[in-house]
């Protein structure tokens, strides 16, 4: 989409005590919240299905600081949002079905699940370790506007709190998120008012993981066959699919001693001394800094060497609860 944005809606600014600046869709607005997310921060942003809260898809802080605002207690993925196909295809590996599907509901709302490209510039976390990645152009021109200042991918879950219900007013957000975010813009009620239509493109089959606008029927005309994924199977949480990473060494849970044939995933100022391998997730026990290396580390921990990962005990509070999820779902006996 070109040109200058159509911005829907005239609300006034309004700022109350404790909540987020709310400013109006403006070109002025649109690059402010381009800046502030290439400076790592979130900015909640219209889309046409539900307003998003929005960082750069690139940084792994950024991307963990969008599971802190939440509060989100583990880390699902989230969806990265791309102008259209030539940013998809940078980014995924997009088969037949994938073109056919963007080519007829895209801009939309429609998410695509596809392969991870190797060396794609994205976060770790926002595809909570999956090697895979859900894909999504947003057809509002403020997201569209936002994504084309940026220059750069966006993950962009619902803009509430966790559990709660997702926001399609800039007042929503700001009632559920209070401060925890840097800047919401206003461009009105969400047209469609229901999260993006989610399609697994992984397999033979594709699968629908999240019913949206984009419905089963017309699905079905594009693609054929698609399958309906289990509404609470968690097809897609950590540890749930098959292609989701795993370390190959078993993983001891709460370590506060360290033997030498182990490798230590670290926390906090104090570490144990003697494992052959460690790094520390926060040397100041920061837990956006740790949610932001814990893939990272688990994968290269695990290629040290080491007969085994121990891992140190994390606090259970905050992104705490997250970061402790998935390090007991990476404990778990296999299969
Ligand atoms: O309408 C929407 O899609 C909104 C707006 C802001 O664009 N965004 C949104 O994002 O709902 P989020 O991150 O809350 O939704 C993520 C959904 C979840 O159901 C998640 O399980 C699925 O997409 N998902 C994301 N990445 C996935 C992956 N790699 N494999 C399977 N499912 C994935
Ligand atoms: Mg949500």
């Amino acid at each position: 989409m070109g040109g200058a944005p159509v911005l829907c809606g005239a609300p006034m600014p309004c700022q109350t005590p404790h909540s987020s600046r709310i400013e109006p869709a403006t070109l002025g607005s649109i690059a402010q919240a381009a800046r502030l997310i290439s400076a790592g921060r979130l900015v909640a942003i219209p889309t046409e299905t539900v307003y998003g809260l929005a960082a750069d898809a690139g940084s792994e802080e950024a991307v963990a600081a969008i599971f802190a605002a939440k509060d989100r207690p583990q880390f699902n993925p989230l969806i990265v949002h791309v102008p259209g196909a030539a940013a998809a295809d940078r980014l995924g590996r997009l088969d037949t079905r994938a073109a056919r599907l963007m080519a007829r509901f895209w801009p939309g709302p429609l998410s695509l699940v596809v392969p991870r490209r190797r060396g794609a510039r994205l976060s770790l976390l926002v595809s909570a370790g999956l090697d895979s990645v859900a894909l999504r152009a947003p057809a509002h021109p403020v997201a569209q506007a936002l994504l084309r200042i940026c220059g750069r991918p966006l993950a962009a879950p619902s803009a509430n709190r966790s559990g709660r219900i997702s926001p399609t007013t800039a007042q929503h957000v700001s009632e559920s998120l209070g401060g925890g975010v840097d800047l919401i813009i206003d461009g009105g009620p969400c047209a469609v008012g229901l999260e993006s239509t989610v399609v697994e493109l992984l397999g033979e089959r594709p699968r629908l993981l999240r019913p949206g606008a984009v419905t089963l029927e017309q699905l079905r005309a594009e693609l054929g066959d698609v399958e309906i994924a289990a509404s609470d199977a968690r097809p897609t949480s950590p540890g749930q699919l098959a292609s989701h990473y795993a370390p190959e060494r078993p993983l001891r849970l709460d370590a506060t001693d360290v033997a030498a044939d182990e490798a230590l995933l670290a926390f906090g100022p104090a570490p144990p001394e003697g494992a052959m391998a460690m790094l520390n997730l926060s040397p100041s026990g920061d837990l956006v800094e740790a949610a932001a290396h814990l893939f990272a580390y688990l994968r290269e921990l695990d290629r040290s060497g080491a007969r085994r990962i121990a891992a140190m005990p994390v606090p259970e509070a905050g992104l705490g609860r997250a970061i402790n999820d998935r390090l007991r779902r990476a404990a778990a006996p296999r299969p």
